[in-house]
């Protein structure tokens, strides 16, 4: 099952429970660091993949990029303070660890998002579309009619990077380093963040749009209809590539039960199950009677309800994720 490498100076690092200032400042920066990743990627893919609206909704959103990468940026910096006093060492020394390494790389992509992302609100290109959301001319500019569907067409790659990073720092710290075969658990580890980024993200950029239109009661059925099928991948990619970094990290089913992390895994596992629940009473029940259109104004109104609730369940796995990913697994 597990191919544990022995006993590295990570997992003493990870088990060491003396340094409870230090531990307490590295969560609460992952934390952070964290939820800046996966929503700041969440809602770019949202904007490039799955949003058609109004120039103000792509504005508003692609705030909440930047506020995100902004989120990512002092996170990772809270976390390299945690790993300092943690280990007894300098900022700079403390860069040396893996986790120090990975937090400085979120802090790059962190404030690459910023930087992406207010260029992006200054020099917005939007493509017009039409009713089914295909693009009719490439606009350079907020549309004289402030009514017009439009979609996000990306300009400056700085955002694209920054995400690209914070991904990919997730796969150089934590147990993908000192558990499982190095470089497929990395490549497994970026795969699973992705995928949870693209739904947690969606999830948001779907709330965010539902009360940006809550005044004019319109519908984001369209929205809600493009994200269930892109979700439903999220969910498979996150569940196969979840198993098996479990696989990875675990030497035995007693594991689960038995150690801190196995605790926090199944708890983990147990939010996600619920928000998959919310998320398939909405795709099976909701999006069916939106496409239908029956009843139209109380199943919106239901999809946003519903949507909230999958986004604020799946915000609690991420809080548990943090717990996991810094947890003993002896
Ligand atoms: C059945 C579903 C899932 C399973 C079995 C699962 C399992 C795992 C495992 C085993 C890890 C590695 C932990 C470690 O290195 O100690 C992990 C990491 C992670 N998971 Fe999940 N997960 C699931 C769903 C989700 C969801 C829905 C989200 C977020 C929306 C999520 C977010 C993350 C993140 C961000 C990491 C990276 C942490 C890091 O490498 O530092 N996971 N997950």
């Amino acid at each position: 099952m597990s191919s544990l490498v022995g006993s590295t100076p990570l997992d003493d690092f990870l088990n060491d429970s003396s340094t409870d200032t230090g531990e307490l400042l590295e969560r609460i920066g992952l934390l952070g660091a964290m939820f800046g990743v996966l929503l700041a990627t969440g809602l770019i893919v949202f904007l490039a993949v799955v949003h058609r609206g109004r120039h103000r909704e792509v504005v508003a959103i692609l705030r909440v990029v930047g506020y995100a990468g902004a989120v990512m940026l002092v996170g990772a910096a809270v976390e390299v303070a945690g790993v300092a006093s943690i280990a007894d060492l300098g900022w700079i020394d403390a860069l040396t660890y893996p986790t120090g390494r990975a937090a400085m790389m979120r802090m790059l992509g962190g404030l690459l998002i910023v930087l992406g992302a207010s260029r992006s609100e200054q020099t917005v290109a939007l493509g017009a579309v039409d009713q089914k959301g295909r693009i009719d001319k490439v606009e350079q500019q907020a549309p004289s009619d402030a009514d017009a569907l439009v979609r996000w067409l990306p300009s400056s790659a700085f955002a694209f990077v920054g995400a690209a990073l914070g991904l990919l720092s997730f796969a150089s710290d934590g147990h993908t380093v000192s558990r499982g075969p190095r470089v497929v658990h990395a490549l497994v580890n970026l795969a699973h963040v992705s995928a949870a980024s693209v739904w947690f993200g969606g999830l948001v950029g779907l709330v965010i749009v539902g009360l940006l239109r809550r005044s004019t009661r319109e519908s984001s059925a369209r929205d809600v209809l493009r994200f269930s099928s892109i979700a439903t991948v999220a969910l498979i990619v996150v569940t196969l590539a979840g198993s098996l970094m479990t696989w990875f990290v675990i030497d035995g089913f007693g594991d689960l039960t038995g150690t801190d992390w196995g605790r926090f895994l199944l708890l983990k596992v147990a939010a996600v199950g619920t928000a998959v629940a919310i998320g398939g009473y909405n795709h099976f029940a909701v999006v069916p009677a939106l496409e239908r259109s029956d009843d139209a104004d109380a199943m919106v109104v239901r999809a946003r309800t519903t949507i909230s609730v999958e986004a604020i369940v799946l915000a609690f796995v991420v809080a548990v994720t943090v717990f996991l990913t810094t947890a003993s697994t002896n």
